[in-house]
């Protein structure tokens, strides 16, 4: 079998199955979901353990009972010969905490009308784009690209897992002001997780216990989720190496040449021009 095709538009990897995009389109969303959507490597996983933590009442250990990987219904992706995620999701009891990476025109589009509390996470494409690329080869299920340089060319037009960083950026961001969708950048959680964490919980409604803040911003630092095996699976199946890499903001450096970083820049005030989007690339 094919490690990827294009689908609409979109190249997806062969376990994300036309089963599961045609899915998409009837799928039943629950006003009371609970959704986390990013493009990947965006920082969903940390998104997720900020959200469950909260949902918990800052219970870690409860928060943590469960893998993180278990603990959402991950929409996009099925292994050969098990039951596919939305197919588990529909009999899930309410809240439902799901997540998808999917384009907007492949999403869930009952998302759209029934409006459930949904989190996006956006990343400074730079870093996003030096993520996916060390993705790309420590994960089984996706294409592994010879060098950097074809990865970026392929990533500028769009064409890796995720679709276009652009136009899913573009889409959330235009959504923004709507009241069931919060859109965080992961360049400010780096700064300042406690605003973020805040700000999260004022969306959703729930109460932070006091003085709990700090060990919540604690437990979700990198150095924390990194140690935790329901957070950081260090070798899957799917995976070669351990899911946590580096966490920075910058390492795109250690990509990026000069001319092509002049060039993305370029590409980005082009692709992004009058949203008013702008993302940090260093701190
Ligand atoms: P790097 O590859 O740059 O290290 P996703 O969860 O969307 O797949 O995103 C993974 C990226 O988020 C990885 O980036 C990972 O290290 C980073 N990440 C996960 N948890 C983090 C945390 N607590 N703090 C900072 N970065 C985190």
């Amino acid at each position: 079998m094919e490690i990827d095709r294009v689908v609409g538009g979109v190249r997806h990897p062969s376990v994300t199955t036309d089963e599961i995009l045609e899915a998409m389109k009837t799928f039943e969303v629950r006003q009371d979901d609970i959704w986390v959507i990013t493009y990947p490597k965006a920082g969903t996983t940390w998104m997720q353990e900020i959200v469950s933590v909260l949902l918990n009442g800052c219970d870690f250990q409860k928060a943590d009972e469960i893998d993180i990987r278990h603990r959402y219904s991950f929409l996009d992706i099925v292994h050969p010969g098990h039951v596919c995620p939305h197919v588990k999701a529909a009999s899930k009891p309410s809240p439902r905490l799901i997540k998808t990476h999917l384009p907007s025109h492949q999403m869930a589009s009952e998302i759209i009308t029934k409006k459930p509390k949904i989190v996006y996470v956006g990343r400074n494409p730079k870093d996003n784009a030096a993520s996916l690329f060390n993705f790309h080869h420590s994960c089984n299920v996706l294409r592994t690209y010879e060098s950097w340089d074809v990865f970026y060319k392929a990533f500028c037009a769009g064409d890796v897992h995720g679709g276009s960083w652009f136009e899913m950026n573009l889409y959330w961001w235009n959504k923004r002001d709507e009241d069931n969708i919060l859109f965080v950048k992961y360049e400010d959680m780096k700064k300042d997780l406690g605003s973020v964490v805040l700000k999260v919980s004022e969306f959703f409604g729930w109460e932070i216990p006091d003085g709990k803040l700090e060990e919540v911003v604690k437990h979700c630092s990198f150095s924390s989720m990194k140690q935790n095996p329901k957070t950081n699976h260090t070798s899957s199946e799917w995976m070669k190496s351990a899911f946590m890499r580096k966490g920075e903001v910058g390492d795109w450096k250690n990509y990026f040449s000069v001319s092509q970083s002049e060039e993305f820049d370029k590409l980005y005030a082009e692709k992004m021009k009058g949203s008013g989007l702008t993302y940090q690339y260093e701190l």
